[in-house]
């Protein structure tokens, strides 16, 4: 890996070699990735990937995965004794598009492909947006039950709780015939599989109903169990129904933790057609992804995304414990004061047929690229069209606030101006100050 290749070593300090953007290609990870015209990738981004929090001992987020894994490995024993769940964390986060995408029957139109929501290194490679996307090649690899932990990168606007890196667990599980009606009465005369059925919202057409049934209440048992574990037993479950094009049925689970609703995961029964092109047409599978983020702010009181990228001791210390299943409830490092600034401009014409040449999310990348840590927060706050010209404009406020210093108003000037410029060259908008 780019920073370090050893566990324990402390891999946040000191120099590292930095990612590349070049004028003709993009060097990440070691590799280099040939420009076109779908690169939309940033030096910003590109900083983050090889950090690896998830890795870092006694990261919030390690921590996390650490407690999800001793569960995983205490509740399910394979046949000898071994834990059934093999746990993958080190995958590189750059992967394909036919693995983000395709791998997963997403169609080649699909909203989730937009450029304006992904990090693309080129037209066919890109930071994985979940991950989803190693389904496919560790099924193939020839397991049948799996946790895989890693950073994810989805453009999104920037507040408290988005953040364009996150990390994502994964989990998946196979069964065979055998495994899913030993416990049945007479169920060796059950299949899982049957001709000439049809989809319908329980189940998948070559699924037969029965087996369906039986592996959903594992998958939906599974994870309330996971989730008792991890909140205690008090905790309140609850399904919603949903929809992804690479599981059915699918499901969101939602935790009713101090009176809110909050969703956690998404999951389902694993599309056959994935199943069978990773080579294990016989089983039938479930699969979730759940956000490690939002687990451990709810966990552990963490109020602000961008926490978890701190390298001040003040809000690492506070999660070395002896213990993984020690309780913790972060205590928040003092609150430096917030200033804004507004930033109003009119867009660019929209050009031929009608293809938008600007959008809010090229926006808040900018900011980003340039303002860095110190944005907290970027909201569009007016829209107005010119009653004769058509002309549109808009006007943001910017918030910066530092988590760890008083940010001075002339250090917010100098950063908010070179927003300014940059909006106005880059993509083409014009000022109205
Ligand atoms: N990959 C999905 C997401 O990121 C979550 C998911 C994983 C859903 C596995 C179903 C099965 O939203």
């Amino acid at each position: 890996h780019l920073w370090t290749s050893s566990g324990s070593l402390p891999i946040t300090d000191g120099p590292a070699p930095r990612p590349v953007i070049g004028q003709d290609s993009v060097e990440v990870l070691g590799a280099s990735y040939p420009r076109d015209d779908f690169t939309n990738v940033t030096a910003k981004i590109l900083d983050k990937v090889g950090r690896n929090l998830h890795n870092q001992p006694h990261h919030p987020l390690w921590l996390i995965k650490e407690r999800i894994k001793a569960h995983f490995y205490s509740s399910y024993i394979g046949r000898w004794g071994n834990p059934l769940f093999s746990v993958h964390d080190n995958l590189s986060p750059v992967v394909s598009t036919e693995q983000n995408f395709d791998s997963l029957l997403i169609p080649p139109d699909h909203p989730s492909r937009k450029r304006g929501d992904n990090y693309y290194l080129n037209r066919t490679t890109m930071l994985r947006a979940h991950t989803s996307a190693h389904q496919r090649e560790l099924v193939r690899s020839g397991l049948d039950a799996f946790l895989l932990a890693g950073d994810v990168y989805r453009r999104d606007e920037i507040d408290a709780s988005h953040y364009p890196v996150f990390h994502q667990m994964e989990g998946v599980r196979l069964f065979t015939n055998h495994e899913v009606f030993s416990k049945v009465q007479d169920g060796h005369e059950l299949s899982l599989f049957e001709a000439g059925g049809r989809r319908t919202p329980q189940k998948q057409e070559t699924h037969s109903l029965e087996a369906v049934k039986l592996v959903e209440f594992d998958l939906k048992n599974t994870l309330t169990r996971l989730i008792t574990y991890l909140f205690g037993d008090d905790v309140e479950v609850r399904w919603v129904d949903c929809y992804f094009p690479f599981t059915h049925p699918s499901f969101e689970m939602e935790v009713r933790f101090q009176g809110d609703w909050m969703e956690v995961l998404g999951c389902g029964v694993m599309e056959q057609e994935l199943v069978n092109s990773a080579g294990a047409g016989h089983k039938l599978g479930w699969a979730f992804g759940l956000g490690l983020e939002r687990l451990a702010m709810v966990l552990y009181s963490i109020p602000d995304i961008r926490l978890f990228w701190s390298q001040d001791e003040r809000f690492l210390q506070q999660f070395r414990l002896p213990d993984i299943q020690q309780p913790v409830t972060f205590q928040p490092l003092s609150k430096y004061p917030p200033l804004h600034n507004d930033i109003s401009f009119w867009l660019p014409e929209e050009s031929e047929a009608g293809r938008e040449s600007f959008t809010q999310n090229d926006f808040y990348e900018l900011v980003r690229s340039v303002g860095g840590e110190l944005v907290e927060r970027v909201s569009l706050q007016d829209e107005f069209t010119h009653p004769r010209t058509g002309r549109r404009s808009q006007c943001y406020r910017i918030v910066y606030r530092h988590m760890e210093r008083t940010l001075t108003q002339d250090e917010v000037r100098r950063v908010h101006q070179q927003i300014e410029h940059a909006a106005e060259t880059e993509l083409g908008v014009q000022g109205r100050y």
